[in-house]
């Protein structure tokens, strides 16, 4: 067969690579349905490599012990391993210090937060801009706060290839928004969103950002400082780390002028009947005992990817979705929704006639697993015209092989249903 496309060899270069970092990854060492596994859900969870697995052993089995608590060795040790994961999340991102990392279960959580905290000081007639790419978590909360307060949701629209229409999204601005709040890279297209540009203009007429991170961080460089967004968040378990945790960076500036959202331990300064005083960020947002080891199982997650290093991760992945592309585009009547320009490693598609979860199972007796559905995200959905999507997903492990034997269980379907 004829090459593919001028990126097949650096596909296959970069792949050879790839395959000695799956060796980190103990899940690739079985078979799925007596085959090899071909990974391609990687946006729905990422699978953990050895580092984090080890990291998080290590911590229960030798230097557990609450945190923050203790005066005893085990507490020190606990809480100097915790503490120094917010110190690797802080680095890793940029951070101007660790006090800007709040640590939270996941980015569900972490918009939560904003939403009951922030949101507290919006009123009626406040403006929360988003867009239509957002994953339901970065919609409901704040369609609750306008149920709860009455202020106005505005939704940014995208274009037919799947891109953030920019000037449409800019005549949303108007002095009474008071946050823009957008995915960063979406779940279901894989568009990379301009976010430095959505912050320039959004700071411009006086609103705050939150970008939603969590299909970003581990694929791309975050350096938070470097886009000026005031808020961040993402979750661990899409980064290489474990469930439970995740961050919502904010700027120390704003962090300290926002109310608690949950009350407890560990936040307060002072307690007495008649009075309660809390801590500063970050403490002041993480009430009661913290995902200790599931921080430290991120901060080891962070350190490996970034051994290997963002940008070659940003690039191999970029190259095995062209490559994917033109190889399921040569399947008759596969269509590859278009996710703008410079599409992250992140695709979806229909095949005519046959439902999404069709292929999904189908291809699963094939070792290959891929998402079907509206991966949380119905509103895009619904402005694309389809009611379901299979979505593939790459990751630091992904070689050409895996997109190989997707592109062949496609084969497989389209010879089962016609
Ligand atoms: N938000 C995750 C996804 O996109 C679960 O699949």
């Amino acid at each position: 067969m004829a090459p593919l496309s001028d990126d097949l060899g650096v596909v296959a270069g970069l792949s050879q690579v790839t395959r000695s970092y799956r060796a980190d990854f103990p899940i690739f060492g079985r078979e799925v349905n007596g085959r090899p596994l071909a990974y391609l859900d990687t946006a729905a969870s990422a699978q953990k490599p050895r580092a984090v697995l080890d990291a998080m052993h290590e911590a229960y089995a030798y230097h557990y012990a609450n945190v923050h608590r203790g005066v005893h060795t085990l507490g020190y040790e606990a809480t100097a391993a915790f503490e120094a994961a917010r110190g690797t999340v802080a680095h890793t991102i940029n951070a101007r210090s660790a006090d800007e990392v709040v640590f939270v279960r996941g980015a569900t959580e972490g918009i939560n937060l904003l939403a009951a905290s922030f949101g507290s000081r919006l009123v009626a007639g406040d403006a929360v801009v988003i867009s239509e790419l957002e994953h339901h978590a970065n919609i409901v909360p704040w369609q609750m706060l306008r149920e709860k307060c009455g202020i106005d949701l505005r939704i940014a629209p995208i274009g037919d290839d799947g891109a953030l229409c920019l000037e449409r999204f800019a005549a949303l601005l108007t002095p009474g928004v008071r946050l823009v709040a957008v995915t960063h890279v979406s779940n279901v297209l894989g568009t990379v969103v301009p976010v430095s540009e959505v912050i320039r203009r959004a700071h411009a007429c006086g609103s705050l950002v939150l970008i939603d991170g969590c299909q970003a961080i581990g694929h791309r460089s975050v350096d938070v400082r470097e886009l000026d967004a005031d808020f961040y968040v993402f979750s661990g378990h899409k980064a290489y780390g474990p469930t439970g945790i995740g961050v919502l960076w904010g700027k120390r500036e704003i962090l300290e002028t926002l109310p608690p959202w949950q009350e407890g331990g560990e936040m307060i300064e002072s307690v007495s009947f008649a009075r309660t005083t809390f801590k500063k960020p970050t403490y002041r947002f993480e009430a009661g005992t913290p995902a200790i080891v599931e921080a430290i199982g991120l901060a080891a997650a962070l350190e490996y990817v970034f051994a290997i290093g963002v940008p070659w991760i940003e690039a191999h992945e970029r190259a095995l979705t062209t490559y994917a592309i033109e190889r399921l585009g040569r399947i008759d009547g596969v269509r590859v929704l278009p996710g703008g320009t410079g599409q992250a490693g992140i695709l979806s598609f229909e095949m005519a006639g046959v439902h999404p979860h069709d292929i999904a199972t189908v291809i699963d007796r094939s070792g290959v697993a891929v998402r079907a559905g509206h991966h949380c995200a119905q509103p895009l959905m619904s402005r694309l015209g389809v009611t379901a999507t299979v979505r593939a997903s790459v990751g630091l492990y992904t070689h050409e092989g895996d997109i190989d034997a997707l592109a062949d269980g496609l084969g497989c379907v389209r010879e089962m249903f016609g």
